[in-house]
């Protein structure tokens, strides 16, 4: 029975906004690291999970990238996650891809929080910048007597993000979030690929349970044994812990984006469950053809 107990897990936050606002900047800010100024033509082109802590608390943020080519990581960053950041440049206000941003949100069902960045800049306007959360998006600002939390900060120096992770603590807090400690892990793949040297890698963040090496897992339709654990600093580690961004070696074929790993008690299990969902998988195409035929043939 306490196996199953609930208790709280540190909030996954999705950094979110138009091209060039500043999230990653916001987030080299949040743990003293300079990620932006190596990006390649200064844009984000990949998912990024890292975990800091904020007065003895836990946060896990994912950096999504803000050009309109990359919609579908966008959309996956707003599922994958607990609370929205929604970072709107003060000097640029809300732009398509602000607006494409809080969309997912909203389809995703998370809370948002804006934070108006860039306001040392001369030209930086934070009340123009409300006025069109209004208008675009119907963000209500609290001090307006909405309820949409807004803090004005610059990442490049420093001010207002003390607040900003207040905030992002206060909402988590509010929202109750939690997991199963206990039992077997569960962890959400964010990004999945094929490394020459490694073979397949997938960045996930558990969710539930610790994942260990040696586990054997089974995600989509592929399965294997933990080989290494990596943490958000390419560190080796040999546990990762609820809404703990790490990077999985082992499987052998690249798993979807968006699936979930499971633990399951043996690598035979694993490769026996697989094999039943590709046989399912198989069977439904099959049926379907043979709906297909059969509907043409009435033609
Ligand atoms: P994409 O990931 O490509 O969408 O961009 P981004 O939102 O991560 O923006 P990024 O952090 O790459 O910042 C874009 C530019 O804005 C960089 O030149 C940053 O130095 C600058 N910048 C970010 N935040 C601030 C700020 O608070 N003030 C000022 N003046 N410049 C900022
Ligand atoms: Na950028
Ligand atoms: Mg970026």
């Amino acid at each position: 029975k306490e196996k199953d107990k609930l208790v709280p897990r540190p909030p996954v936050v999705t950094v979110m906004g138009h091209v060039d606002h500043g999230k990653t900047t916001l987030l080299d800010r949040i743990r003293s690291t300079r990620v932006a100024e190596r990006e390649e033509g200064g844009i984000t082109q990949s998912i990024g999970a890292y975990q800091v802590e904020v007065n003895g608390k836990k946060i896990t943020f994912i950096d999504t990238p803000g050009h309109e080519l990359f919609t579908e990581m966008r959309a996956r960053g707003a599922q994958a996650t607990d609370i929205v950041v929604l970072v709107v440049a003060a000097d640029d206000g809300v732009m398509p891809q602000t607006i494409e941003a809080y969309n997912h949100a909203k389809a995703a069902n998370v809370p948002i929080i804006v934070a108006i960045n860039k306001i040392d800049k001369p030209n930086a306007n934070v009340e123009k910048t409300k006025q069109e959360l209004v208008e675009k998006l119907g963000l209500i600002p609290e001090e307006w007597g909405g309820d949409t939390i807004v803090v004005p900060i610059s990442a490049r120096t420093g001010q207002g993000v003390d607040e900003l992770l207040e905030m992002i603590l206060l909402v988590a807090e509010m929202n109750e979030i939690k997991c199963y400690p206990e039992g077997p892990a569960r962890a959400v793949i964010i990004e999945s690929k094929l490394d020459k040297k490694m073979g397949p890698v997938a960045s996930a963040i558990v969710k539930d349970g610790v994942l260990k090496v040696g586990d054997a897992v089974v995600a989509s339709n592929t399965y294997g044994r933990v080989r290494n654990l990596f943490d958000d600093n390419m560190r080796p580690i040999r546990e990762a812990y609820p809404s703990q961004p790490v990077m999985i070696l082992g499987f052998e074929d690249v798993p979807d984006v968006h699936s979930n790993v499971y633990v399951v008690e043996s690598a035979e299990k694993a490769k026996e469950i697989v094999e039943k969902r590709l046989q399912r998988l198989e069977a439904q195409k099959q049926s379907r053809k043979h709906i297909n035929l059969e509907e043409l043939m009435k033609m």
